[in-house]
Order: structure tokens, then sequence, then C-alpha cells
């Protein structure tokens, strides 16, 4: 059997497309646009070229972006200080603090500063929370997941009473992702396991799900014999594993791998999301939906 691609490139554009459409027409009936703020402090490589595609993804939408670059050495107090003129900023609707941080700064102070409701990561404890609860207690969803989920949906993939087997339990992925899974309602409805480095049998468990969800920053962790036949394959993992000459651009890049044995488990899967081209697109697709979210809920239009 070889599986059918789930693409984040293409379910990016379809998803682009509508947020679009939803900036305008509130434009129009309200006069407002959805305002992002980026924070960059440093000029961590992978950092900057996140950031630059998030601004190019915002303004292409129409939205308000604001990109605040801040110097490596600049201080705990005065990155709160900043945070805070923008919680109390009205034409800013989600707030955003690239990581890592440098070591000096407090990260989990930097991300309990943010404006839960201006918090369009999903990163602060409160929004954690109103995720655990679900339903109409959620606000931000977690980019990285909320892609995941919409990726298995948009694919016709059927997620209730599915076994879901989660790889791995980080806060960023593992542990949102398997508990929207486990929610009432469409789209989740699953049966979730959670395995992780300290699991007795990873591959048994691996085996038995319908939709197989893996973010261990392992390459080819994931073996073919782990897959069931037909399963629906998410493989979060992008390792660095090497570099390249790009033939489009002569400069050098970064040779990624997923982590699933992706040219052997397309073969027994009946659905696989590629690396690169997979559930990378979704997160910043998704930053720009939780944006427009935020600037809904202030509306009251949510
Ligand atoms: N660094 C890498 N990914 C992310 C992300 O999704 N959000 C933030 N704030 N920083 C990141």
């Amino acid at each position: 059997m070889t599986a059918k691609l789930i693409l984040g490139t293409e379910i990016r554009e379809e998803i682009l497309k509508e947020v679009e459409e939803e900036v305008k027409t509130i434009k129009a009936k309200h006069g407002a646009v959805p305002g992002l703020v980026t924070i960059l402090v440093g000029q961590n490589p992978a950092s900057v070229s996140y950031v630059t595609l998030k601004i190019q993804t915002a303004n292409r939408l129409g939205f308000k972006e604001i990109q605040d670059n801040q110097p490596e050495d600049i201080s705990e107090k005065d990155l709160l200080a900043l945070i805070e003129r923008y919680n109390n900023d009205d034409s800013i609707h989600g707030v955003l603090v690239q990581l890592p941080l440098p070591k000096h700064i407090d990260e989990k102070k930097v991300l309990n500063a943010i404006d839960p409701d201006k918090d369009v990561d999903g990163f602060h404890p409160v929004n954690v929370g109103r995720l655990m609860i679900g339903g109409s207690e959620v606000k931000f969803p977690p980019c990285t997941p909320a892609g995941i989920q919409e990726m298995i949906v948009r694919s016709g993939v059927e997620t209730s009473g599915a076994e879901v087997v989660v790889v791995g339990r980080s806060n960023i992925v593992g542990k949102p992702i398997a508990n929207m899974m486990l929610q009432k309602g469409p789209g989740a409805n699953s049966t979730v396991t959670i395995v992780h480095t300290r699991t007795k049998d990873m591959a048994s468990h691996c085996k038995r799900a319908d939709i197989l969800i893996v973010a261990a920053g392992v390459p080819g962790l994931v073996k073919p014999e782990w897959i069931k036949p037909g399963a629906c394959v998410i493989d979060v993992g992008v390792n660095r594993v090497g570099e390249k000459v790009s033939e489009k651009t002569g400069k050098k890049v970064a040779i990624l791998r997923g982590d699933v044995d992706f040219d052997a488990a397309k073969e027994i899967a009946g659905y696989i999301t590629p690396v690169p081209g997979g559930v990378g697109p979704m997160t910043i697709t998704m930053l720009m939906k939780n944006t427009l979210r935020s600037l809904k809920f202030k509306l009251g239009i949510a």
C-alpha cells in the first residue's frame, strides 16, 4: 500500500485563504484588523527565519504586524516591561515572544507575563488550564497541536473512538495534543495513550494506533514494523541531520529528517505527513488563526 500524503503546504493555503477572507469581512464591518507583535531577543538563526516567516504571513493576511527586535543582552526586567506595554496596547491582539530566550532570562517568568487573552501561542498556564477543561473554555489551542488536529480532520480521518498513540510528552506538542484528542467533540473523542522515554515497550503501543502522532525529536525512531497497516501517521519531528547545497539558491541548507522512517512507513500507513512539508507549515498558520480569534473575542464575535 502507498499512503496518502497529508501535505501541510496545501492545508496551510486552504486555511490562510479562510483567514484572509474573514479579516476582510471584519475590517469592512468593524474597522479593525488583527494585531500581532513578535518579540525576538538576539539573532538565533533558526528564530530569525521563523520570525521572518511569521511576519511575511501576517502581512499577506492584512494583519497589523510589529516586529520588535531586542538585543541579546536585554535585561529580564526590561523585557517584562516591554511585554506589559503590548499587553496594554489595544491595537495588539497577539503577543508572542520567540523561544528560546538567552540563559539570563527566566523563560517561565516571561511566558507568565503575557496577558492570557493575548497569548496566541497558548503557552500561558491559564490557557493550558482552559485547554484541559476543553469545549468553550478553550481560547488559544497551542499552534502545533492545533495544526495536527486540523490536518487529521481535513484529511477525513475518523477520530471518534480511534486509538491515538502520542510519542513524546513535551508541553508544546505531546501533552496538549493528547489532551485535545481525548476531549468530547468533533475531531476528537479518541482513546489516547502517551508513550515516552520510560515506556517499557513503545513498539507494542504504537502497533495498536489508528492515529500515531510522533513528537520525540529522535530521527527515524518509529520503525515501519511499529505501524498498523492503514494507520494515519503524523510526524512532528524536524531533525537537522546534515547540510546540503540548495539547487534553487546555491546556499547551504539543513537536511531535515522526521522521527518516522518515512520511505518504509509510507508503504504501510494509510495516511502520512512528510518532513519537511508536513506539520511544519501548520504552526505559523494556526498562529494566524489564533490572532484572528483573539480579535474576534475582543469584538464579541468569536
Ligand atoms: N520557537 C519555536 N517554535 C516556537 C513557537 O511556536 N512559539 C514561540 N513563541 N517560540 C517558538
